[in-house]
């Protein structure tokens, strides 16, 4: 009988890509995918460590297997991803979790099938945590699963120790892919059929500075573009910092890349932003945001917010929301400061309560949420074109994405998938428009 697999991701599209890539070597290796966790002959789990929550929820996840473990040995139960490569991690996951069969971590996703190998010719755990940066293979071999979006890795890592943030530790440094093999892989996916091409890096604007690889980042995306023919060209993530005019030049003149861009802020304070080592002002933002709508006038902008960052003053978060407003976010993706053991932050006085960080993340919720939904009613009655990428059973309708990333439903008898479909925006709720097909 066929082995069956399920993966379970925590994170971002990072991770999810990740899994991807994991489900791809666990095919090739016969495994069919599993509807659901019982079913399974191997449950992965791909953790995420960025904030504290994702790692509880992880271990809980885990830790809720001990029994079905017991009474089914032969469940191989692996976990990798960015828990794993934390100091001190395999270790302490392998007392907490001692069932767990085989732990692994980013560096080394590639040999994920050779440890499949080994572990079945052993019966005691197996631990391959490399503080390796090796690069991962090159060949697109990814099972995926988000027709017709393809994510697109084109660099790992990141150098820029944001105090708070444990990513450089857990990814190593930046490692750009090769722009051949980046190519050659959006010309197979589009060959394929897929529309919406997203190109993953921690700091994309750094794309080419590790090593020489003969292009800037706005340069591969030209390049990208000049494949031609209708598709959408997304990146993320842009640090603030070297987000500059020949990006911005890239978006006004190449049709296929989307006019949104994701450039996270954190704070509006000058004074936090210093703490944080994220090299820009609040003011050097809005120019940059400023320029980017001078040749981009359409352009949607959302970003990364926190707060609770230690020593953050009610004065300091005030800053944040008033950032909100003067950089008009369409939406935003907002934190409550988690402490990371091994970051810089981690050490500082002023650790802000809980109770304060819960009523400020409260009030930037509600004001992103505000701005979000008058941005969202300015969209009824007009014609907006979105990518069909799935249906949503409950609605009762086809959903999918605008260029400037909000989410559109609309009946239709026929599946649409992977199809441009023009709807006029009927009416909307929060980020989302409801509309018909025109
Ligand atoms: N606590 C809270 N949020 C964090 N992020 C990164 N590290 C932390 C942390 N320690 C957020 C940042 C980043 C996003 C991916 O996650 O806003 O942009
Ligand atoms: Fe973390 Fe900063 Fe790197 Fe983003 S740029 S991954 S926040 S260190």
């Amino acid at each position: 009988m066929e082995k069956k697999y399920f993966i379970v991701t925590y994170g971002c599209q990072m991770n999810v890509h990740e899994s991807e890539k994991l489900a791809g070597i666990l095919q090739k290796r016969g495994y069919v995918e599993a509807a659901n966790e019982d079913e399974a002959d191997i449950i992965v789990f791909n953790t995420c460590c960025i904030r504290e929550n994702a790692e509880n929820h992880a271990y809980g996840n885990i830790g809720a297997l001990k029994k079905r473990k017991k009474m089914r040995p032969d469940l191989l139960i692996a976990v990798g991803g960015c828990m794993t490569q934390q100091d001190g991690a395999a270790e302490r996951l392998r007392k907490k979790l001692p069932f767990v069969d085989i732990v692994f971590g980013t560096h080394n996703l590639k040999d994920f099938g050779a440890l499949l190998d080994r572990k079945a010719a052993q019966k005691k755990p197996l631990v391959s945590v490399q503080a390796s940066e090796e690069r991962l293979e090159e060949e697109d071999s990814a099972y995926r699963t988000s027709f017709p979006n393809a994510w697109v890795n084109i660099m790992y890592g990141c150098n820029n120790f944001c105090t708070y943030c444990i990513v450089p530790y857990v990814r190593g440094r930046e490692r750009s892919r090769e722009p051949d093999a980046v190519v050659r892989e959006v010309e197979g996916l589009l060959e394929k059929g897929y529309k919406e091409i997203t190109l993953l890096g921690q700091n994309v604007n750094s794309y080419g500075t590790d090593r020489d690889v003969g292009m800037t980042f706005p340069q591969l995306l030209r390049r990208i573009a000049a494949i031609g023919g209708k598709f959408r060209l997304r990146f993320m993530t842009s640090n603030p910092k070297d987000f500059g005019e020949e990006l911005v030049q890239a978006i006004a003149d190449c049709p296929q890349v989307c006019n949104l861009v994701h450039l996270p802020a954190q704070s509006g304070s000058d004074r936090i932003l210093r703490l944080m080592n994220r090299k820009y002002t609040a003011a050097e933002y809005l120019r940059k945001v400023e320029m980017l709508r001078g040749a981009v006038p359409d352009c949607a902008l959302t970003s990364d917010l926190m707060v609770g960052f230690p020593t953050e003053t009610e004065e300091d978060f005030r800053r944040t929301l008033e950032l909100v407003r003067a950089a008009g976010f369409s939406t935003a993706f907002t934190f409550v400061y988690s402490r990371r053991s091994g970051t810089k932050a981690a050490e500082m006085e002023g650790q802000v309560p809980e109770e304060v960080c819960k009523e400020r993340i409260m009030r930037l919720v509600e004001a992103v949420n505000a701005q979000t939904r008058g941005l969202s009613a300015g969209y009824e009655g007009k014609t907006i074109e979105i990518l069909c990428e799935d249906y949503d059973p409950k609605r009762g309708a086809w959903l999918g994405r605008d260029e400037y990333g909000r989410m559109g439903y609309f009946a239709d008898e026929r599946n649409r998938v992977g199809e441009f479909v023009k709807i006029r925006v009927k009416d909307t709720s929060g980020i989302s428009l409801f509309g018909e097909r025109v």
